[in-house]
């Protein structure tokens, strides 16, 4: 891979994502559309560094503007990760924003793509929301489509238009259901990051449902590892669950995280916004079989990571 476009570049996961490939010796076209889900001056942080690095291109615009030619030019790889994300917010009158961002760009750029006279190939982020909650031991990647949130129905929609033009034209696109990803720079809604930021104010922490939820946390550079993974071994077509070390429940990651802070966290407990999944557990045998794809980042040396990245904000 000599040059590769990250679409959502200055997100959580595309920021780690673009760091680690212009790292590498990759040149790297990044887009990123600001979309409000969350603070401009959080997404600006993220591509502070890499904003400096000669090999990188950056254009601040959503990819409904469409200036594929140029993005496209030489591109070897495309990593897709602009999206709306957040199951919560999927609700309502966003939904049309979700359909917008999730689907419709996807389908833009699978057709770009297709005009190529060598098409990239595409690896596209997609969400262990597609499941909905989880029944069994663990999930592999056959298990039945049942998201319990609009956002899952989008990603499983954006799935549905990457495998048609897998079909219909060969065009080598790759998936990947990331597993709730943490660490540094994680989305300013997610658990961890508000949970860290409660506990270091002092506040209660506001927990949704009783806690007994649990999840496969996946740390970021483990999900930036697959995307690297999936763009040299993956077959056009293949979809990858992409999960952590172990599923764990949300009460027992809140007291890894009063050891770490040397504090017991306060809790209340609410009622949270529906679509919430009440169990994921990743099968990651295919990842592990096709891509070599084995998580490195233990929970609790992810999440100590993720406060070290919060307390030296919070200090700045
Ligand atoms: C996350 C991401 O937000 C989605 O974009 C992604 O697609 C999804 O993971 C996935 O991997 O499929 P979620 O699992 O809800 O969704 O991640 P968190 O926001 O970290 O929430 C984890 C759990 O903590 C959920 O049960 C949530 O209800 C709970 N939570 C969240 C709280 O109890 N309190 C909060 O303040 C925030």
């Amino acid at each position: 891979m000599k040059k590769a476009l990250v679409t959502g570049c200055a997100g959580f996961i595309g920021s780690h994502l673009t760091q680690r490939l212009l790292n590498d010796g990759v040149t790297v076209i990044g887009i990123d559309g600001f979309i409000d889900n969350y603070d401009v001056a959080a997404k600006l942080r993220n591509l502070a560094e890499i904003g400096k690095h000669p090999a990188f291109t950056f254009h601040s615009t959503t990819l409904q503007t469409g200036r594929w030619d140029i993005w496209l030019e030489n591109v070897d790889v495309v990593f897709h990760l602009a999206a709306l994300p957040g199951v919560r917010n999927s609700w309502g009158k966003s939904f049309a924003d979700y359909v917008s961002h999730n689907i419709l760009a996807t389908q833009e750029l699978l057709e770009a793509c297709l005009q190529r006279p060598k098409p990239p190939v595409i690896v596209v982020s997609s969400s262990s929301s597609v499941y909905g909650t989880m029944q069994g031991t663990v999930t592999n990647e056959n298990a039945p489509l049942r998201p319990v949130s609009p956002y899952g129905v989008t990603k499983e929609a954006m799935e549905q238009i990457c495998s048609v033009y897998v079909k219909a034209y060969g065009l080598p696109v790759t998936m990947l259901r990331y597993f709730t990803v943490y660490g540094p720079r994680q989305r300013p809604d997610m658990a961890f990051h508000r949970f860290f930021r409660q506990m270091m104010k002092g506040e209660e922490v506001i927990v949704y449902g009783d806690g007994q939820q649990s999840r496969d946390f996946t740390y970021v550079t483990d999900a930036v590892e697959a995307n690297l993974l999936a763009a040299q071994h993956a077959v056009p077509g293949d979809i990858f669950n992409v999960g952590g070390e172990r599923e764990i429940k949300l009460i027992d990651v809140l007291s890894i995280m009063g050891t770490l802070m040397n504090l017991t966290p306060r809790i209340t407990y609410q009622n949270g916004p529906a679509g919430d999944s009440l169990r994921t557990c990743a099968d990651i045998q295919f990842a592990q079989q096709r891509l070599g794809y084995k998580p490195k980042v233990a929970l609790e040396e992810g999440l100590r990571h993720q406060l070290a990245e919060i307390r030296s904000q919070s200090k700045g």
